[in-house]
């Protein structure tokens, strides 16, 4: 069984993922580590160089790939929870987190990133909501949803590792 972390670029996807996989001592993956590392290039120049789509078909082989993990804490893309396939795959073999917090909070951990094409727009609080309000039908699909405003990655992990959709896999 694997946990997955899903949500919105800068919700702490990656740290609590760390963190969690330290102290359960499994597996840490990245999707986007692996699509970087198997194409070669950073995220920004994929997109700049084939697009959106190309991205998207090369993070939905990694999903299906990495879903076959197992004892593995699974941080996904932010828009991994778009395509119905990917999450098919990933809830046969995980449990689906999905964390979130503001849009202003988004906004303050993503601004210095150059790595977040999406957000390479002149207003990206605009484009954060707007794309915050796109996608919430999709986390639907989630196990366990949890609001990381100003909660510490340990919280985050404990909450994770207690809730009932996950703790009982732990044993
Ligand atoms: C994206 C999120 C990014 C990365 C790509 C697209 C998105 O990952 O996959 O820039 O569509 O939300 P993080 O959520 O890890 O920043």
């Amino acid at each position: 069984m694997n946990i997955v972390l899903t949500g919105f670029m800068g919700t702490g996807k990656t740290s609590v993922g760390k963190f969690l996989a330290g102290h359960l001592n499994w597996q840490f993956v990245d999707t986007d580590e692996i699509i970087e590392r198997d194409c070669g290039r950073k995220i920004s120049e994929i997109f700049i160089d084939r697009g959106e789509k190309y991205f998207r078909d090369v993070e939905s082989s990694v999903v299906e790939l990495v879903s076959l993990f197992n004892k593995a804490v699974i941080a996904c893309g932010g828009g991994v929870v778009l395509r119905p396939q990917n999450m098919d795959a990933l809830s046969k073999n995980g449990v689906i987190v999905h964390l979130f917090t503001r849009a202003e909070k988004i906004l303050e951990y993503t601004k210095t990133s150059r790595n977040r094409p999406i957000l390479n727009v002149p207003d990206p609080l605009a484009k954060i909501r707007e794309l915050m309000r796109i996608r919430e039908p999709y986390y639907k699909r989630c196990n366990l949803s949890i609001d990381t405003t100003d909660v510490g990655i340990e919280e985050i992990a404990k909450k994770i590792m207690n809730h009932p959709s996950v703790s009982p896999c732990l044993v």
